[in-house]
């Protein structure tokens, strides 16, 4: 077991369920304290409680709605109140529609928005500076394969995580002699609960993996002696996205297209498709 972030400070969004929750136990188990948020606190807190107990770690939890006007705000407030200093940030929490673009819920596409890219974003700039003063912690924004290509039928979804993925390459690049470790997390289909409650199936591509798979394709980058500034999980996921990244639109767009089906699918509200 690799101790190397003992007695630093991490905050984990979206750490409820799925990939976040599993980000929550690895940190800890490499000695992170953690602040979780997310908007079911219960969850959070017997997180933390199994947390505490085996490793050791202080865990406090706060239960936020992250798209809401001035949400940031609190979570800057909560962790300021505390005294901590944050090293580490991982900027998971986010979902995504299926459906067509013309008939989805206005108010559910500004809340998609608010949350993968305005919560996001706020809460790098908010931390940036002291976390990078630190140079001993992780940045880890999470992006998807949907960042490779436009994707019809989850306009948005794509659009969102296009915009993590450049916007963290980016800041990993201006941050890269600071010590501070940056990446976009690209998870192709991953099995979490979000799918489960949604039903998803038509809109996955490729075979899931599993939290697991995806936190520890994570870690091995970011403890690899240069960081990627993004990394894609899954070998499969991987060639995807070098052949939407190489290919023309004019041919990648009908093919993602005619894999999410958007023509036939009815709107809905999933955690990720990928292509
Ligand atoms: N699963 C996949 O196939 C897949 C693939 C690529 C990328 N991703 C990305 O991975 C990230 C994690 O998703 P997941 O697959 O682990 O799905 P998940 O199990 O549904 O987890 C999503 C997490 O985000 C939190 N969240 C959602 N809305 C929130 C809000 N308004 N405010 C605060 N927290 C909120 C949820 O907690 P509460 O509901 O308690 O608020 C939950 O902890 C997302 O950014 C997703 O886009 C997922």
């Amino acid at each position: 077991m690799t101790r190397n972030h003992v007695g630093t400070t991490a905050i984990v969004t979206g750490g409820s369920s799925g990939i976040g929750a599993e980000f929550a136990r690895t940190l800890a188990d490499r000695g992170a304290n953690l602040v979780l948020v997310a908007r079911r606190e219960e969850r959070l807190v017997a997180l933390a409680d199994e947390l505490a107990e085996a490793h050791g770690v202080d865990v406090p939890t706060l239960g936020l709605d992250l798209s809401e006007d001035g949400a940031t705000d609190g979570l800057v407030a909560f962790v300021r109140e505390r005294g901590l200093t944050v090293d580490s940030l991982v900027n998971n929490a986010g979902f995504g529609m299926h459906g067509a673009f013309a008939q989805a819920d206005a108010a559910r596409i500004d809340e998609q928005v608010r949350l993968n890219v305005g919560a996001l974003v706020s809460l790098t700039r908010a931390f940036l500076p002291e976390m990078t003063a630190s140079g001993r912690g992780i940045l880890v924004n999470v992006a998807s394969t949907a960042a490779f290509q436009p994707v019809p039928s989850m306009a948005v979804y794509g659009a969102t995580k296009a915009f993590v993925l450049s916007f963290t390459e980016a800041v990993a690049w201006e941050t890269r002699e600071t010590g501070l470790r940056v990446t976009a997390l690209c998870p192709g289909a991953t099995r979490t609960e979000f799918f489960e409650v949604v039903g998803t199936e038509e809109a996955r591509v490729g075979d899931y993996q599993t939290p697991a798979e995806v936190v520890s394709t994570a870690m091995r980058a970011l403890d690899a002696r240069r960081t990627a500034p993004s990394v894609v999980s899954g070998r499969g996921n991987r060639m995807s996205a070098v052949f939407a990244r190489i290919m023309p639109r004019s041919i990648v767009l009908p093919i993602t297209a005619r894999v999410m089906a958007s023509e036939r699918m009815p709107h809905r509200e999933v955690a990720h498709a990928s292509s």
